[in-house]
C-alpha cells in the first residue's frame, strides 16, 4: 500500500489563488509577483491560516523553475540564535540570485528568534537589501523588536472564516470521495476554530475507517469538543440542578478526556452562542465574569476540577 501524504501537505496551495481568504494579503502579493517588485514582509497570525503557503505560492510564481534555488526557508524554533544569522542566513543572502533580482528568505516561527538574533538580522537585512528579500512569519508580532517591524511591510492574516473551512474541506472531501454530512462539517469547523491546518487533519483522521464522516466520529477524533454537552450542563447549572451539571462534568473530563482548558473554553463559546431565550443578555454578561475569574484561576495552577465544580456554583445564582 502506499502510504499516503498527510493531506495538509497533500493539499498545501500551490499558486496564491489557491490560499483560501485572506484576500487583502493575497492581492497584495499577487501585484509583487506582477511588477517583480518585493519588498521585506512581515506575515503575522495564528497558526494554520495560510502565512507559509502564501510565502512558499508567491516565490514559485515569481521564480518559477528557480525556485528551489532562490528560495529558503529556516524554521526559527529550531536554531533562534544568533549564529544562523551569521551563518546560514547571511551566506544564502550574499550571493546572487538565478535569473532574477533577488532571492527570498523565509523565516518562520521568526518570534522565536532571541533578542540578539533579531538585532543581529536587521543588520544582515540592510546590508543585502540588493539581493535578498526577507518575509518573516510569526504568531506574535509583538515579539518582534521594532526596528525589524519597521523595515517590514506587515500584513495580518486572520483565522478563516467558517464558510473558507467549508469550501475548502467539502473540495477535499469530493476529491477523497468522502461523504461528509452537514453536521459534520459543521462540528470540523466549530473545533477547528479557523485553523485550516487543524481542520484539515481532523477531516483525515475522521475518515481513516469509514469514508463517511458523521458528526460524533468528528467529536471523537478531536475528543475536545463537545459543544452539546457543554450546553446541557450550563442549562443544568443555571437551572439550578448542580449534581446534573456535575456528573456532566465529570463526564466531560474523565470520558472524554477534556482538560479544564478544554471546557472553561467551550463553556464560554456556547454560552455566547445561545440566543436569548435560552440564555439572556444580562446573564451573558454575568457568564463572561465569572468565566474570567475561573479562567484565571486555573491559569494561576488552581485544581481545575475544583474551580470548575465552583464556576458551576455560581451560575446556580441565576436560577428563575
Ligand atoms: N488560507 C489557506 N488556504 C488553503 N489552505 C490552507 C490555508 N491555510 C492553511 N491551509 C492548509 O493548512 C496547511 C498549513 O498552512 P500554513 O503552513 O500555511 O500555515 P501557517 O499560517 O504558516 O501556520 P504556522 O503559524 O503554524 O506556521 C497548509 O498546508 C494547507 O493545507
Ligand atoms: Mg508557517
Amino acid at each position: 500500500m502506499a502510504i499516503e501524504l498527510p493531506w495538509v501537505e497533500k493539499y498545501r496551495p500551490v499558486t496564491l489563488n489557491q490560499v483560501v481568504g485572506q484576500k487583502e494579503a493575497i492581492d497584495r502579493l499577487k501585484s509583487y509577483v506582477k511588477t517583480h517588485n518585493v519588498p521585506n514582509m512581515m506575515f503575522s497570525g495564528p497558526a494554520g491560516i495560510g502565512k507559509t503557503s502564501a510565502a512558499v505560492a508567491m516565490a514559485k510564481e515569481l521564480f518559477k523553475e528557480e525556485f528551489g534555488r532562490n528560495f529558503m526557508e529556516l524554521n526559527a524554533s529550531d536554531s533562534r540564535g544568533i549564529d544562523v544569522v551569521r551563518g546560514q542566513i547571511k551566506d544564502f543572502a550574499r550571493t546572487l540570485a538565478f535569473s532574477a533580482d533577488f532571492k527570498i528568505i523565509f523565516l518562520d516561527e521568526s518570534d522565536a528568534l532571541t533578542s540578539d538574533a533579531q538585532h543581529a538580522l536587521r543588520r544582515t537585512m540592510e546590508k543585502y537589501t540588493k539581493t535578498c528579500r526577507f518575509v518573516l512569519s510569526c504568531n506574535y508580532s509583538s515579539r518582534i523588536i521594532e526596528p525589524l517591524q519597521s523595515r517590514c511591510v506587515i500584513f495580518r492574516f486572520r483565522p478563516l472564516q467558517s464558510k473558507e473551512v467549508e469550501e475548502k474541506l467539502s473540495e477535499i472531501a469530493k476529491i477523497e470521495g468522502i461523504k461528509l454530512d452537514k453536521k459534520a462539517l459543521e462540528a470540523i469547523v466549530y473545533v477547528s476554530m479557523g485553523d485550516m491546518r487543524k481542520a484539515v487533519n481532523i477531516l483525515q483522521a475522521s475518515s481513516a475507517l469509514n469514508k463517511k464522516v458523521d458528526e460524533e466520529t468528528v467529536f471523537n477524533v478531536s475528543s475536545r469538543a463537545r459543544p452539546a454537552e457543554v450546553k446541557e450542563m450550563i442549562g443544568l447549572a443555571l437551572d439550578g440542578k448542580f449534581l446534573d451539571a456535575r456528573n456532566l462534568l465529570d463526564k466531560l473530563m474523565y470520558e472524554h478526556g477534556m482538560s479544564g482548558e478544554d471546557v472553561i473554553g467551550q463553556v464560554y463559546r456556547e454560552a455566547m452562542r445561545a440566543d436569548e431565550k435560552e440564555i439572556s443578555s444580562k446573564t451573558k454578561v454575568a457568564i463572561i465574569d465569572i468565566v474570567g475569574e475561573y479562567d484565571f484561576r486555573m491559569v494561576e495552577g488552581a485544581n481545575e476540577r475544583i474551580q470548575l465544580e465552583a464556576m458551576l456554583a455560581q451560575f446556580m445564582k441565576f436560577k428563575k
